[in-house]
């Protein structure tokens, strides 16, 4: 209903930064123009150092109703409200516990989001809960933006159940027409959401693995947040799917052993040879109609994954079979998004092939 009504755009990308694509100096004519939208209500695509968000002035109860209507996100998913200093926690009406003030000051800003109690009455922003997830982005632009702009509401910029966006034209290929505006900062630092953490309580406890690997946490608290060994994460927003290309993704474990490799291989030509366009993502060289090398960094991993499933079903592969990485730092949040991207898991590879061999 909302969508028939919606403005369309004539989107404009204007770059982040004066010098280089990705760093320096706020671009002050970029600055002004989002500033002006936000201000008349109009919420504008942006960078951050996760992904590319998509912002509306975190109080102005229309603006952020249409961010919902923009994305197609389900009502009673709440959003990430944005901020960069004390008078902005002040004003959001928070209960900030130690435990919030103690993960704050060791990691902000940067790539983690802490959910705490608020007194404020703004469920257009928290779906009426009576929490709210907060974060302090160290990109400058976004930072710049939301010193001007005041606390910005902002979840990725993506259509709901898409991989985020880590570039600008991502974010344009999603919501060009629905947006005036893309902030252009390049290829993003982390390419992977932030980590959300509820800090209420005495110790954290983990809702969404991110960016910010859950280590950091574990050295500053003395031991792992809660539900860091579930399989589930519990924030809200992970119940639905995401992440999802066209193509079927088959992920696989870690292929350290020569069995898994050869299991990754045979399917892959299984599939061709049932005329389906195969495209693998592995560490070592398998024969397919487009093959990602995948990197041995995970940071590099992170930064490339969701490029990658747009790129896999922009070239209208059928099926996508990745191997996986080990789940633990950066690796436990790669290894969350595939699992959620995959539709088949793949847990015993020589099992699948020795079943595959049988038929
Ligand atoms: O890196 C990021 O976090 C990016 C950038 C733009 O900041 N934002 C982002 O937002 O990933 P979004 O909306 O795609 O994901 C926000 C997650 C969702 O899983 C949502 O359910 C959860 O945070 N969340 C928001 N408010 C919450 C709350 N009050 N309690 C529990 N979870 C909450
Ligand atoms: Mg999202």
């Amino acid at each position: 209903m909302a969508r028939a009504t919606a403005p369309t755009w004539d989107t404009q990308v204007l770059t982040a930064f004066v010098d280089e694509p990705r760093r320096g100096e706020p671009n002050e004519a970029t600055l002004a123009c989002a500033q002006r939208w936000l201000e008349r209500g109009v919420p504008v695509v942006i960078p951050t150092e996760t992904v590319y968000g998509l912002a509306a002035p975190a109080r102005d109860r229309e603006a952020v109703s249409a961010v919902f209507a923009i994305k197609d996100r389900p009502l009673d998913n709440p959003l990430i409200v944005h901020v960069t200093g004390q008078t902005h926690l002040d004003a959001l009406e928070l209960d900030w516990s130690p435990l919030a003030a103690r993960l704050a000051e060791a990691f902000w800003p940067g790539p983690l989001t802490l959910v705490v109690s608020t007194r404020a009455r703004w469920p257009w922003v928290t779906a009426g809960l009576d929490s709210m997830a907060i974060r302090a982005p160290a990109h400058a632009f976004a930072a710049a933006l939301i010193d001007r702009a005041g606390p910005l509401a902002a979840p990725s910029a993506n259509l709901s159940g898409k991989p985020s966006p880590t570039r600008a034209e991502h974010a344009a290929q999603d919501l060009r027409g629905r947006v005036p505006l893309v902030v252009d900062a390049g290829e993003l630092e982390h390419g992977l959401e932030s980590t959300v953490v509820d800090a209420r309580g005495a110790r954290p406890v983990l809702l969404r693995p991110g960016a910010l690997p859950l280590e950091a946490i574990e050295d500053l608290c003395g031991s792992a947040p809660a539900g860091a060994d579930e399989p589930h994460a519990r924030s809200p927003g992970m119940k639905y799917r995401h992440y999802s290309p066209r193509a079927e993704v088959w992920l696989y474990p870690p292929l350290a052993a020569t069995l898994g490799r050869e299991a990754l291989g045979e399917h892959a030509r299984e599939l061709r040879r049932h005329g389906r366009r195969v495209a693998v993502i592995a560490r070592e060289a398998v024969v397919a109609d487009r093959f990602v090398p995948l990197p041995h960094d995970p940071r590099e991993t992170a930064r490339l994954l969701f490029a990658w499933l747009r790129e896999l079903d922009a070239l209208e592969m059928d099926h996508v079979l990745v191997e996986g990485v080990a789940p633990t730092g950066l690796g436990r949040a790669i290894m969350d998004r595939l699992a959620r991207a995959a539709t088949r898991v793949v847990t015993n590879p020589s099992r699948a092939l020795e079943r595959s061999a049988e038929r």
